[in-house]
């Protein structure tokens, strides 16, 4: 993962958020080619989840919300995690992560002296990962939700607006509105990729846990109790969905959540297998019940049963809800796309990303860079083939550091042009050579047919 992580960062892929600043916990930043694969895998994700179903439709809904979403959501009650700190380095651990699967929920409500007989930190013999020390103080609860002064101008933080804990209330939020503005029917689907904000006491894992990240989610609404089938069949769905873009399925499986939230019917995690952390979750699968609409038509006032259009039976639907971090998605592909290869004496490291995925789809050399008749031809097939998709243009050092560049960040495809392009007596006139990234094999192509053929 190391190897990645200085990968991601020298080829522009990942940033340390604020890092002249000397960086910031939690925070990414998107580069160049990471900004591309990000678009590309939510491209993908929009495909299967929005484009090619019939009954899903998508929203995008603002960060901020009225504080009482978080209430009813149960995020200000409940939403925390048990923290204690090393009294000699001031390190900050999550001590039920520390103590590993006890199988307790820690909850909130818990008095300290409850936390501290439960989550006994101190008797663990945790060692600070700091400094090296084994004295904690007592564990004490600390909600993960950010808050914020939106709209408070009293300066005394008293009516804080928060930022978003899941980014799948937005949807909650305007179910009444899709119903009663578009022909969706029970069963439908809305989808969504938003913003999602956590104060995690130790990120970690690079783009695993963050305080700042973005969910795709989508929720499935469906008769109360006519759950079952499509649960299954969504749950496979999202676990082919990687494996139908490449990832090796030996490296994912799925997981049963061994302890449900009270209003949870059932929850499954798909798991990758990250290089040096092992198996991990993903993407949440979970089936919630009426939970969440029950809460906002209690807290709000407004009724959210919805009407069948057919029957005229009322009911609160059920929700079938997939929710991934766009952060794990990307270390996902990513990490299992990172190959370094053995090629004669040398290693290249060739990212072996589907091509729908890939940053920069072709990449356009002239073969050398002082021959002015080559270097414009090549600018012109550029700017052609960039109509269509993202390429990129390279006349620097010799041609076997071009294609190890393009290679590492995935390009499938390198488009040579060489003296045959030009010269009207070869029989390769008009024709370039196109270099595959898995094969490093070169064939001829028609420069008019280019665009078709990548
Ligand atoms: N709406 C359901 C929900 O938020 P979750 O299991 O807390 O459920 C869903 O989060 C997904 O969001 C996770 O499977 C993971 O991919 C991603 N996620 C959660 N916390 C994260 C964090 N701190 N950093 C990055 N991704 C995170």
């Amino acid at each position: 993962m190391d190897e990645i992580i200085a990968f991601c960062k020298r080829r522009g892929f990942v940033y340390q958020g604020s890092e002249i600043y000397g960086g910031m916990a939690g925070l990414y930043d998107f580069g160049p080619y990471g900004v591309q694969l990000l678009n590309n895998i939510k491209t993908e994700w929009r495909r299967a989840n929005v484009q090619m179903k019939q009954n899903y439709v998508e929203i995008d809904s603002a960060i901020f919300k009225m504080p009482e979403t978080w209430v009813a959501s149960g995020h200000v009650g409940g939403f925390a995690d048990p923290l204690s700190e090393c009294k000699k380095c001031h390190t900050r651990i999550r001590v039920d992560k520390e103590l590993g699967k006890i199988g307790v929920e820690a909850d909130e409500k818990m008095s300290e002296k409850e936390l501290q007989e439960i989550f006994d930190v101190n008797k663990a013999n945790i060692k600070c990962p700091h400094c090296g020390a084994k004295d904690w103080t007592e564990p004490k609860m600390f909600n993960l939700l950010v808050k914020s002064n939106l709209g408070d101008f009293t300066g005394k933080g008293e009516t804080p607006v928060y930022l978003p804990g899941e980014a799948c209330q937005g949807i909650y939020l305007n179910y009444k509105n899709i119903v009663d503005t578009t022909r969706v029917k029970v069963p439908f689907g809305v989808a969504q990729i938003g913003k999602a904000f956590r104060n995690e006491i130790s990120p970690r894992n690079f783009l695993f846990r963050c305080r700042e990240f973005e969910q795709a989610d989508t929720q499935y609404f469906v008769r109360p109790h006519e759950n079952e089938e499509a649960y299954q069949k969504i749950k496979q769905e999202r676990f082919d969905w990687y494996v139908n873009l490449g990832v090796k399925a030996e490296n994912l499986r799925f997981k049963q959540h061994e302890h449900l939230v009270f209003y949870a019917n059932d929850a499954w995690d798909i798991e990758y297998n990250f290089p040096s952390y092992g198996f991990d979750e993903v993407e949440g699968i979970h089936d919630r019940t009426d939970y969440d609409l029950t809460q906002h038509m209690k807290f709000s006032g407004v009724d959210l049963n919805y009407t069948d259009p057919t029957t005229g039976e009322k009911y609160i639907p059920w929700i079938l809800e997939t929710s991934v971090g766009m952060g794990r998605m990307f270390l996902t592909f990513l990490s299992d796309a990172y190959t370094v290869e053995k090629v004669g004496d040398n290693e290249r490291v060739v990212l072996k990303l589907d091509k729908r995925l890939a940053p920069i789809k072709a990449a356009v050399f002239p073969l050398l860079k002082n021959k002015p008749e080559l270097v414009e031809k090549a600018r012109e097939i550029y700017a052609k083939l960039s109509e269509t998709m993202m390429c990129e243009f390279d006349d620097n050092g010799n041609i076997g550091k071009r294609y190890r560049r393009q290679d590492e960040i995935g390009t499938p495809a390198c488009v040579v042009v060489d003296f045959d392009t030009l010269d009207e007596n070869s029989p390769n006139f008009g024709t370039v050579a196109v270099r595959d990234r898995d094969t490093m094999e070169q064939t001829r192509v028609k420069t008019e047919d280019l665009e078709k053929v990548l």
